[in-house]
């Protein structure tokens, strides 16, 4: 039996066909090709607005047509399918390469999708547009939101010294400390990838790049030979995973719409 399913998984994962790029369906869309929603009252609308703009605007932009990072939702396949956040919450529930699992209820969930489909499908919508400066927070909350809650890990004197000068874009200074890596443009720097320690039975340990981890497989890339792969089987071997960026992912969930204006206010004067 065990064997079994230690086996079994890894025929299935190798069926499975390549990730699909969900932002280039190559025939063109008409949206009467796609079931009428009932509108959403707007209040749900707005409501979806706000829970959309602090965890996936800078992944998949204002008007969710892809950010830095994220790909055009309005065109996805499972947005079009989904009716109320059903399968999108499954989405957001486990997380997709690049993206981060979140912690939404089903409520927020079907706001947000309300939000997502109150776009035209084909088309596009100046009403929808970026406005022209995001940097609308209060730089003085900004410090105080920063000395509580990132002051820990890091300095405006140390690493972060001068990061409003480095990233002279607000929109890719505010990607890059919300979800550090996300936000490519000039002056981001790379992130540290994850790292994991695959320690067998027998005592063995194995470190190195994190390459891809289920509950079945974790694939290990170490500096010299190919990536190797092992078969995991309940706790064995041991998997310890280091993601640098684990602390933004648990801080994702936590800001508001003024957190997020306030500390990017306070960044861009970092010079
Ligand atoms: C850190 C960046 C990031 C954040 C934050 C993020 N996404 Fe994504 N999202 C991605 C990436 C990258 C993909 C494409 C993954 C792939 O191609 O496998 C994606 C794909 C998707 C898809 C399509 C999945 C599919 O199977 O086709 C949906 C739907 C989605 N995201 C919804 C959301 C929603 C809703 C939120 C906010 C609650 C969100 N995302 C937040 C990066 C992000
Ligand atoms: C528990 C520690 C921790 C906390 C708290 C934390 N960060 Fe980070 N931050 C990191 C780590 C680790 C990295 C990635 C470093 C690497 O590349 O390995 C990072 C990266 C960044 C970067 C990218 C650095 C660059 O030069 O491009 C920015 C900007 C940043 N964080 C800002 C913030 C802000 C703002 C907050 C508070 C809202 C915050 N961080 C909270 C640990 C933390």
């Amino acid at each position: 039996m065990r064997i079994l399913l230690a086996i079994l998984p890894v025929a299935l994962l190798h069926a499975q066909p390549p990730a699909p790029a969900p932002s280039k369906p190559p025939v063109r869309v008409r949206p009467q090709a796609y079931p009428d929603r009932p509108p959403a009252p707007a209040e749900k609308v707005e409501r979806g607005k706000a829970v959309y703009g602090v965890n996936c605007t800078f992944c998949h932009g204002t008007d969710a047509r892809g950010g830095s990072g994220g790909p055009n939702l309005i065109r996805n396949e499972v947005v079009l399918k989904d009716q109320d956040g059903e399968l999108i919450a499954k989405v957001v529930r486990e997380g997709r390469e690049g993206m981060p699992k979140m912690n939404l209820t089903d409520a927020q969930v079907s706001d947000i999708a309300a939000f997502i489909h109150s776009f035209k499908v084909g088309g596009y919508d100046a009403s929808r547009m970026t406005p022209e400066t995001i940097v609308v927070g209060k730089a003085d909350a900004g410090k105080s939101h920063f000395a509580s809650t990132c002051a820990g890990c890091h300095s405006v004197t140390g690493d972060l010294k001068g990061i409003g000068g480095r990233i002279t874009d607000p929109k890719v200074l505010q990607q890059t400390w919300i979800m550090p890596g996300s936000g490519r443009g000039a002056g981001a720097r790379r992130v540290s990838p994850t790292t994991v320690t695959v320690t067998e039975a027998s005592g063995k340990k194995t470190n190195g790049r994190l390459v891809r981890i289920d509950d079945f497989l974790v694939t290990v890339a170490g500096s010299d030979g190919p990536p190797r792969t092992f078969t995991r089987v309940g706790d064995v071997p041991r998997v310890e995973l280091h993601d640098p960026l684990k602390p933004h992912k648990d801080l994702l969930a936590k800001y508001t719409d003024d957190d997020i204006h306030n500390l990017t206010a306070y960044l861009v004067t970092v010079k």
